[in-house]
């Protein structure tokens, strides 16, 4: 078995443990995880069968599973699950919350009693939702999504530039418009029924774990289902590992994932941003002999020169300091990104300091 953990418990990687939840998460080891995404029983308190105008009787979540006798019931069994899940995350792990008004409150009161740190909640918009069929309430179109770190100084994963390059180059938002779960991705049983009353759309888990996860973390769901989590984790590259309660969504699970195939690595790769590639002091450029102290530097825009000195800094007609101040001051800006601002020459050509950078990074890379 594959075990990604210091801890001498072996992490039961991609695999769907039988049992509860809670019961399982206690037996695993402590910060071993980084990603858990949970899809609890929303408590829908409902009373009695919905039928629509047609007198045909709506699929709704009446199992065993969704029953709770009280708030309060309901409320110690989300308290209880959240302390086991966040004992299970890595000190920069992260967690997030599906759920429907009738939960995601008091889910979000649990959450933040137990020391996670919310980050945003997100709404899934649905894009074909189900009518109201009594016509007595708002269409019920969204999910809300609470994101949340295991604590206030989690360095929690967030791929902005993938989410924005997914967003076709525009900041992704905290509303997702997204259809349900519908036509050749819902999974059936053998009568042809819906497998599962409450199966996740796969585009939902794809935009949270690119967004959220790198290739090779460990993805927990304690509330598998049909699996939804373990199937997007697979084809993005992540590790899952899936507790669910009821054998015949294991079953329906277990096949669905069988299925999968993993995209390949380089389809896994995402956009980073610059902040997230390693840091080159301009310093090291000299050290290295790429610029030697004395060497004029010229502006982007040809204005402006300076002069390299030994310890890094530059040297203008009446200004000296980092690439950073001096570009600023000569420009007469609040602040200038000195690896944009400045060029060195070599055989009569200009060329950006910030290729010898790339060089750089492309050896720790390698
Ligand atoms: C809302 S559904 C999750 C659906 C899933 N996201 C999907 O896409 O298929 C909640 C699931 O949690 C399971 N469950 C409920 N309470 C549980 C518990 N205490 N331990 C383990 N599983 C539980 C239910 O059987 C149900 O399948």
């Amino acid at each position: 078995m594959m075990t990604k953990t210091k801890s001498a418990v072996a992490l039961p990687l991609n695999e769907i443990i039988a049992g509860d939840c809670i019961d399982v998460m206690n037996s695993l080891p402590a910060e071993s995880v980084d990603l858990i995404f949970a899809d609890p029983p929303y408590n829908l308190q409902l009373r009695g069968d919905l039928h629509r105008p047609d007198n045909s009787k709506v699929d709704a979540v009446d199992d065993a599973w969704d029953q709770f006798d009280s708030f309060k019931v309901y409320d110690k069994f989300t308290r209880a699950w959240l302390k086991a899940a966040r004992r299970l995350l890595k000190p920069n792990g992260a967690i997030w919350v599906i759920g429907s008004y009738h939960n995601i409150f008091r889910v979000g009161t649990a959450l933040q009693d137990a020391g996670f740190w919310i980050l945003n909640d997100v709404v899934w918009r649905k894009s074909n939702p189900m009518p109201n069929f009594r016509g007595k309430r708002f269409t019920n179109a969204h999910e809300t999504m609470i994101w949340a770190g295991k604590d206030e100084s989690s360095k929690y994963t967030f791929n902005y530039e993938a989410l924005k390059a997914l967003n076709d180059g525009i900041q992704m938002r905290s509303d997702w418009v997204l259809p349900i779960c519908t036509g050749h991705e819902r999974l059936k049983n053998e009568e042809g029924d819906k497998a599962h009353p409450t199966q996740k759309p796969e585009g939902l888990l794809h935009r949270l774990l690119v967004g959220s996860t790198n290739p090779g973390d460990v993805v927990l769901d304690p509330f598998f289902g049909t699996g939804t989590t373990g199937a997007v984790a697979k084809m993005l590259g992540r590790e899952f590992i899936g507790i669910e309660r009821e054998e015949a969504y294991r079953k329906v699970a277990a096949k669905r994932i069988a299925s999968v195939r993993k995209f390949d690595r380089e389809a896994l790769a995402v956009s980073t941003s610059k902040r997230a590639e390693p840091r080159v002091p301009f310093g090291q450029l000299v050290e290295r002999g790429m610029l030697r102290p004395g060497e004029q530097l010229y502006s982007m825009n040809n204005r402006h020169k300076a002069k390299v000195r030994a310890d890094g800094t530059l040297i203008g007609d009446d200004v000296k300091g980092s690439i950073h101040q001096v570009g600023a001051h000569l420009e007469g800006a609040p602040s200038c990104n000195g690896w944009t601002y400045w060029c060195f020459k070599r055989e009569g050509k200009t060329v950006p300091i910030d290729v010898l950078r790339q060089q750089i990074r492309s050896e720790m890379h390698d």
